[in-house]
């Protein structure tokens, strides 16, 4: 990660050939950044899940602006995203009745669809695949923009590769000063973690990437719903091949009743203070009153969209400290529990301690 983080630092004063603005959400910055798009320009906008880098889903040499600017691989797609559900048809094929019914009842909102997609919609955005991932934000500003560019906008989140979703514009400025013209301030994002995404090109939809639209709710709408891919469909969403944010510290999720997790955080906490190192937890509300020292609470354990809203933020503030470790308390793998188990998963590299 140190060596990633040295690469992506040079490659960022290579580069830095933009002064970065950010402007308030008015008229006058979705304006812009709707102009900026149509010149072909990447701009950092707020969706209610994460801050998006946008550029013109059918313009390439603004696209592999994008994955410039974040350092990403460009066989990674990027989720396109439109105003209405007549503009699907403008990069996707076959929409099913299922898709049809998810649309209805989720759209806008924080669910991607996987469809097959259409020719002329480019390879970048794909990363070569034959489908293409589509969604309308729910937040006002992204539907403006995309609105006012009259063009489907093709969008990941605006972090380098290898740090966090931003959820907030002084995040994505961090990230992205010098790399992009524009950013608009939207405040905090407020669902805090990435879409949902679904591939429906098949006879029972696949979740690809678990978010706060679950597999619970999508399961009341439309019946059957597989929520673990296997992995030749992973292979169909390369998104989750690449290695995901990892923070600087060494991050163990803790698994067990919960009188036993704080018990046994407290116990490796000192032991790492006697080993001359320093650590942190994350925890909750309720929780935090058992530590004492570098303590992140995420929220209410009761409230799992409170949680998924501080998330990013505490994975930033964890860097801050420069902590050797890390420990958080799990949360129950159902619900929205289970998105954000899955970016703690990522974070920790899968590494788990049942008690
Ligand atoms: O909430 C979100 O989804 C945010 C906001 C900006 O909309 N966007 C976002 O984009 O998280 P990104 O690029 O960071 O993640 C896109 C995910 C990746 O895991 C990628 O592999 C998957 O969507 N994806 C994109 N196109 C796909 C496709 N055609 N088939 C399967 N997976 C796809
Ligand atoms: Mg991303």
């Amino acid at each position: 990660m140190y060596i990633y983080d040295k690469i992506l630092s040079y490659m960022s004063k290579q580069t830095k050939k933009y002064t970065t603005k950010t402007v308030a959400p008015g008229l006058a910055g979705i304006n812009q950044a709707a102009e900026l798009i149509k010149q072909g320009e990447v701009i950092a906008f707020p969706t209610e899940t994460v801050y998006g880098l946008g550029a013109d889903c059918f313009n390439v040499t603004a696209l592999k602006k994008i994955y410039r600017a974040k350092g990403r691989p460009s066989d990674n797609p990027v989720i396109v995203h439109v105003a209405s559900t007549e503009q699907v048809h403008d990069v996707a094929n076959n929409v099913s009745e299922t898709a049809k019914k998810l649309m209805d009842h989720f759209w806008p909102g924080p669910l991607t669809l996987v469809f097959e997609k259409k020719k002329d919609v480019p390879d970048i955005v794909t990363g070569g695949l034959k489908t293409v991932a589509v969604r309308i934000p729910q937040h006002h500003v992204a539907q403006a923009i995309i609105e006012q560019a009259g063009v489907p906008i093709a969008a990941p989140s605006a972090n380098l590769s290898g740090k966090p979703s931003p959820t907030t514009a002084q995040a994505v400025l961090s990230d992205m000063d010098g790399k992009i013209s524009l950013i608009i301030d939207s405040g905090p994002c407020e669902v805090g973690i990435e879409s949902t995404v679904l591939d429906v090109t098949g006879k029972i939809p696949i979740i690809l990437r678990p978010g706060m639209v679950t597999y619970e709710m999508l399961s009341e709408v439309i019946g059957q719903v597989d929520r673990k891919a296997s992995d030749d469909e992973k292979a169909k969403s390369p998104g989750t091949k690449y290695s995901h944010y990892s923070p600087n510290a060494n991050l163990t999720i803790i698994h067990g009743p919960q009188a036993a997790i704080s018990r046994h955080i407290l116990i490796k906490i000192s032991a790492d203070a006697a080993a001359g190192n320093k650590s942190g937890v994350m925890c909750y509300d309720q929780t935090k009153r058992n530590y004492s020292g570098s303590v992140i609470s995420l929220g209410s354990q009761y409230n799992l969209k409170e949680v998924a809203k501080n998330l990013y933020e505490a994975f930033r503030k964890a860097d801050e400290m420069a902590l050797t470790n890390v420990y958080v308390e799990a949360l129950d793998d159902k619900n929205e529990g289970s998105a954000i188990m899955n970016r703690l998963m990522h974070a920790a590299n899968n590494q788990v301690e049942e008690i």
